[in-house]
């Protein structure tokens, strides 16, 4: 096993450099990130931040997820003039990150896999999980023709049954993510 250890803003300067981001980890962790990302970078750099991990995820990667919560924000907002500023154009807030990491950048799952015990109330906060498909979008292009060229014509598509699919994988990607949005609105849980 390697190691490397690199320090750097992990907020890409503009959205035209995602394109340069390599597939290369199994596992990222973002505990207790976000807010300082999000004061200094505002929703476009936090939002770029999550795209980014998406991509440097290899199919089948995880991220962690630890989101603190909006009213921890305010205490902060005066460390400078930016996050000052960055603070009252907030839009995209800590209860949206869930929905958009799903419906927008591209996770396949998520779920809560703990709360630490904590004597400090500020530091129980969710860990949530998200699943990166473990198949890109070719293989599942190809699985998709192969699944179709077997499929009786009467038989009725995975979409339209109310259970999931066998194996989101084998959905081409704009049917996986019809079936997303449809679990999206299903699914209760609230950060
Ligand atoms: C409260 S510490 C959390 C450290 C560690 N993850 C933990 O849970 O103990 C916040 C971390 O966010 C990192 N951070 C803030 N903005 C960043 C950015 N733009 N790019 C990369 N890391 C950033 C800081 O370097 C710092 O290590």
């Amino acid at each position: 096993m390697s190691y490397r250890y690199s320090v750097g803003n992990f907020v890409l300067s503009k959205d035209e450099l995602l394109k340069t981001q390599k597939e290369e980890y199994e596992t990222i962790l973002c505990l207790s990130i976000t807010k300082w990302i999000h004061l200094n970078w505002g929703d476009d750099g936090l939002k770029r931040f999550f795209r980014r991990i998406f991509l440097a995820l290899k199919p089948g990667g995880v991220f962690i997820l630890e989101p603190q919560a909006w009213p921890s924000y305010a205490k902060k907002k005066k460390m400078t003039e930016t996050t000052y500023r960055n603070f009252y154009k907030i839009e995209f807030k800590p209860h949206d990150f869930k929905r958009f990491l799903l419906k927008d950048v591209g996770f396949s799952t998520c779920e809560v896999i703990g709360t630490p015990v904590n004597q400090s109330k500020g530091f129980r906060r969710q860990l949530l999980m998200f699943k990166k498909l473990n198949r890109r979008p070719a293989d599942a292009q190809i699985a998709q023709s192969i699944e179709l060229n077997h499929k009786d014509s009467s038989s009725q598509s995975s979409l339209e049954s109310s259970n999931p699919p066998a194996s989101l994988h084998c959905l081409e990607h704009k049917e996986a993510t019809k079936w997303k949005d449809r679990q999206w609105k299903e699914d209760k849980t609230n950060l």
